[in-house]
């Protein structure tokens, strides 16, 4: 990886300042430049290679293991019923869920077995300590299933509570090609590839802004046995006491 990519990749109001190698991003959008990296929100931090091979293996063999109890299923939009193309499980004492009839919220069991949600791994545990400079544990993590086909659109995570807390989440498997706008659906999107083993916070002003992922590359990674990605999304919901 050419060391010419090196640059800072941490907006000032991400906390301690976090260099990493960008040329991924750099080859990823089209009109990429430094100045494209100025505009970023503030709170985005990109943690390039966090969780080293072993620890990814670690994390998706951990996932699998709770899919036994809790397993993937296939969450619906309120109202529309529409089927998101993503499956769905979670880690901790709530699960982010969505159906058709009461929408998108968070619950302390699996929507179909009314099972609990398992402990998230220490990993993920400590991950939150490290980056999200939050004094309470975070209570949810969302884990995303996405196939060659599945796409995330552009929303902001807005089912939460305690905003003031940054979201943190970590990419496992094939590429991902990973959008951050503004705080407004029309803003300017920046374009950024995800591979297994990144981190991504979206804290302070990155918090409030539109995000998605619109293309996985297949067959990029073996972290996850049978192929595709997982994603896992940390948050904290409610306000600590
Ligand atoms: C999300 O924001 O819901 C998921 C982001 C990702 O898959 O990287
Ligand atoms: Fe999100």
């Amino acid at each position: 990886m050419p060391e010419i990519g090196r640059i800072v990749i941490s907006r000032k109001g991400g906390g301690r300042i976090n260099s990493g190698v960008c040329s991924a991003f750099l080859a990823s959008a089209k009109t990429s430049s430094i100045l494209d990296w100025m505009s970023l929100p503030d709170g985005f931090r990109y943690l390039p290679g966090h969780f080293d091979r072993t620890q990814q293996t670690a994390l998706a063999g951990a996932i699998l293991e709770a899919a036994k109890t809790v397993p993937f299923y296939r969450p619906r939009m309120p109202r529309t019923g529409q089927a998101l193309s993503v499956t769905m499980t979670n880690f901790g004492p709530l699960g982010w869920v969505t159906d058709k009839e009461k929408g998108y919220r968070y619950e302390a069991v699996h929507p179909e077995t009314g099972a609990a949600w398992p402990d998230p791994p220490d990993l993920l545990t400590r991950l939150w300590d490290e980056v999200s400079g939050y004094p309470a544990p975070f209570e949810a993590c969302l884990v995303n299933c996405y196939t060659e086909a599945s796409r995330m659109g552009l929303h902001i995570d807005r089912d939460e509570e305690a905003t003031d807390a940054a979201v943190v989440s970590v990419s496992l498997g094939d590429k991902a090609r990973f959008q951050l706008g503004g705080p407004g659906r029309k803003d300017k999107t920046h374009s950024l590839i995800l591979s297994s083993g990144d981190v991504v916070v979206l804290g302070g002003e990155a918090r409030r802004c539109y995000h998605g992922v619109d293309r996985i590359y297949p067959g990029t990674s073996t972290v996850v046995p049978d192929g595709g990605r997982l994603n896992l999304t940390m948050r904290r919901v409610t306000i600590p006491a």
